[in-house]
């Protein structure tokens, strides 16, 4: 596996698989990498010929009370997973690279980028859209994978790619889970064993909107009053929010009579974690 710090590096490697006619697949990632991160990794492999990977913890999505600082770095044992997962190139570069002295242009999907994360991250989406931007045109993938897990970022990077005609396939993986149910995520590290079972709330607080959704319930209304329920019983868990929304648009639905996001956000002590589902 080539391992690069360097934009250019990187484009001359990925320009001359296209020039041979393979597909080149691309995997953005902020590094502390678990089975999650993994899948997409695999689908990149059975999607695309070479597969591209980058670890940057993107500091313009981190507000300014978050945990940039901290959030976990392990780049030895990322390497070794995606070396051991066959990954052709690792783009692991410094935040100069990406932000040098003086950058100032954002990408910001107006609307979008306004709606469930960012009403309490502030400027997250801007910073993913701008940190993703670059990276595509770094890496020039014709394929990019992201986890159905941040369901947002996915509309929000659709919407981007199509608005600014990005060359590129956005693709959707599954949520992976453990086997409790939690989502997998690379914050689950800051949860303390009283807290991690706390955590499972989010999943529960899902299935009961699944639950009242099979029994015929279409009332998003209903669904939302069903999940606060759980987390009532769960007031050690600071629910952010619960919502119905159109996944494309991220606009709230009343009625659901076309697919729908069911999303929540909740802080579990001071770690703040997500998960949806499709209904
Ligand atoms: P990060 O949180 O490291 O996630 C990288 C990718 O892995 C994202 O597409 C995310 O949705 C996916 N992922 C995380 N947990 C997952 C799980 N349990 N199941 C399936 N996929 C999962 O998302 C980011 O980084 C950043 O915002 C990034 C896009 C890299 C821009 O900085």
């Amino acid at each position: 596996m080539n391992v690069c710090v360097r934009v250019e590096e990187v484009r001359t490697f990925s320009r001359a698989v296209r020039r041979s006619g393979k597909l080149v697949g691309f995997v953005p990632t902020m590094g502390a990498l678990h089975e999650g991160h993994l899948s997409l990794v695999r689908a990149a492999k059975s999607q695309s010929d070479v597969v591209v990977v980058s670890i940057f913890v993107n500091p313009t999505q981190f507000g300014p009370n978050e945990d940039f600082a901290k959030y976990p770095r392990t780049l030895k044992q990322d390497r070794e997973l995606l070396e051991r997962e066959g990954v052709a190139l690792l783009l692991a570069p410094p935040v100069t690279e990406i932000y040098p002295d003086g950058a100032a242009t954002y990408v910001m999907v107006e609307g979008l980028s306004e709606k469930l994360d960012s009403v309490s991250r502030p400027g997250h989406f801007r910073g993913v859209t701008t940190v993703v931007t670059k990276l595509f045109n770094i890496v020039e993938p014709d394929r990019a994978f992201f986890g159905q897990k941040d369901a947002a970022q996915i509309a929000i990077i659709r919407r981007m790619v199509r608005d600014l005609k990005i060359p590129v396939q956005v693709i959707a993986c599954p949520i992976v889970r453990e086997p409790d149910g939690l989502a997998m995520s690379s914050r689950n590290a800051y949860l303390s064993g009283e807290e991690r079972k706390r955590a499972l709330v989010l999943r529960r607080s899902l299935l009961a909107a699944e639950e009242a959704f099979k029994n015929g319930e279409r009332r998003a209304s209903k669904l939302v009053e069903s999940a606060l329920k759980v987390f009532n019983n769960e007031p050690a868990v600071r629910l952010d929010y619960f919502q119905v929304v159109d996944p494309d648009t991220l606009e709230s639905a009343e009625t659901i009579s076309r697919p729908v996001l069911v999303a929540v956000a909740a802080y579990v002590g001071s770690t703040r974690l997500i998960d949806n589902t499709l209904l």
